[in-house]
């Protein structure tokens, strides 16, 4: 969605802009081709990997860019270290590289059988998606399974999870796929894997998504300059509902104006290339 993307910034080109989930740089090389003179973009992302990948991709624009591995709950704290007020503009667009799904080796995808760790940053100290299959009762494992992933059976997947553990502990994505089919069976004719639900439950689980999400909500509207747009895109309906939400209390505070009332969605076209930006929503607020 780039081009909604820049339209929702309405890019200056001698301001500062936040990419609080640069990934490979995609979002981000839009921005910085339309940026000039004093203007720069900082990048940040949990993922060192991705940040490797996003310097080499942005390179041509040298003295323009920053990157930061921190989470972009953080971006108050970098602005604030480099004695900025704030920034005209925030993009984030949630969850998950491409890159990280096929290259990371992390077990985020149910396509390969990868060690079951999930973490955006492996350089934390965890825990992994097989810790916390290893380790929580079955009723917060049944719980992560129905609210972040929707899967309606989530109760007989989190008892066999605690079954297995039992006789051997879970370490790798081949298992959970295992016992994903073993419960729910392949579903013919569907083109979404039965697995799908149950990665992503885990992944938001192991990365403290939504709290992630929900701390930055509390400090961006300090972190905007007058004007300055914020763009959110996310892909899981508990997401959408928070930005949602805090974008029509803003509203009502006369902090920010809601630029989106209903978010915007990808075309055919653009879900015809990627299949994974089907169930993306923007939405786009403006500092009063
Ligand atoms: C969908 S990708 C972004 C893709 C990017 N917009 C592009 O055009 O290439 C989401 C990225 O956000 C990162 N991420 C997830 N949670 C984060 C957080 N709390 N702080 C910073 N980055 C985060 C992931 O590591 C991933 O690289």
């Amino acid at each position: 969605m780039v081009r909604e993307v820049l339209a929702g910034l309405e890019i200056r080109p001698d301001r500062l802009y936040v990419d609080g989930t640069i990934g490979e740089g995609g979002h981000a090389v839009a921005i910085l081709s339309r940026i000039t003179g004093v203007g720069e973009l900082w990048g940040f992302d949990r993922d060192p990997m991705v940040l490797q990948t996003a310097a080499a991709r942005l390179a041509p624009f040298t003295s323009h860019f920053r990157l930061f591995h921190r989470s972009y709950a953080r971006v108050g704290e970098v602005l604030e270290e480099a004695g900025r007020g704030g920034a005209a503009g925030i993009l984030l667009d949630l969850g998950l590289s491409s890159y990280s799904l096929q290259f990371s080796g992390r077990g985020f995808s149910f396509q390969r059988d990868e060690p079951l760790d999930m973490r955006f940053d492996p350089l934390s100290p965890g825990p992994t998606g097989a810790q916390l299959l290893n380790t929580l009762p079955q009723k917060e494992i049944e719980r992560i399974f129905r609210d972040f992933g929707e899967e309606p059976r989530a109760p007989a997947l989190a008892r066999r999870v605690c079954e297995l553990r039992r006789e051997r502990p879970w370490r790798t994505t081949g298992q959970l796929v295992d016992l994903v089919l073993s419960v729910l069976g392949r579903r013919p004719g569907s083109r979404v894997h039965p697995a799908t639900r149950v990665f992503q439950a885990l992944r938001i689980a192991v990365n403290r998504e939504l709290e992630e999400l929900a701390k930055f909500l509390e400090g961006a509207p300090h972190w905007l300059e007058p004007e300055g747009r914020l763009v959110i895109i996310s892909y899981h309906s508990l997401e959408d509902r928070l930005v949602k939400q805090r974008f029509l209390s803003w509203e009502k505070a006369g902090v920010m104006r809601r630029l989106t009332k209903k978010p915007l969605t990808p075309g055919v076209e653009e879900v015809r290339q990627n299949p994974r930006a089907r169930s993306a929503k923007l939405r786009v607020a403006e500092k009063i």
